[in-house]
């Protein structure tokens, strides 16, 4: 796996380009544990989130999604089925293409496939167009 300081696996609409360039390893068979960042710090900006989709960290194992414009939410990437992360978001909707769980992006519940629970939330807080965890 290639090691880069901050990965980000970008989905949604009018990301494409940037997702190739950036998305790097989708995460698939990472560790299980749960996320861990420090109140405060940036974890992406708003522009990074698409409309409709969001954006996975890799890293941190957050995964931030925009359900309508200006409206961000952040929930642990980390799929409620096996514990691997989850891949990717689109149409207001967090895929866990691992086994096919799927989960509302507006509010981290299930909605289809084996996963058994919602996605936690995580706290961010939106400032000057970054996105800060806490
Ligand atoms: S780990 Fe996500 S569907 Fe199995």
């Amino acid at each position: 796996m290639t090691q880069v300081s901050r990965r980000i696996v970008f989905s949604g609409l009018g990301a494409l380009g940037v997702a190739a360039a950036l998305a790097g390893c989708a995460g698939s068979g990472d560790d299980t544990s749960e996320p861990k960042v420090s109140s405060g710090a940036e974890l992406a900006t708003t522009a990074e989130v698409p409309v409709g989709g969001g954006i996975i960290l890799t890293d941190e194992k957050i995964v931030i999604t925009q359900p309508t414009e200006g409206d961000f939410l952040a929930f642990t990437a980390v799929c409620t089925h096996q514990g691997l992360l989850v891949t990717s978001v689109e149409d207001g909707t967090i895929h866990c293409a691992n086994h096919g769980s799927s989960y509302d992006a507006a509010n981290g519940d299930a909605t289809g496939g084996p996963a058994s629970g919602p996605l936690a939330s995580v706290d961010i807080t939106v400032e000057d167009g970054k996105i800060l965890a806490g």
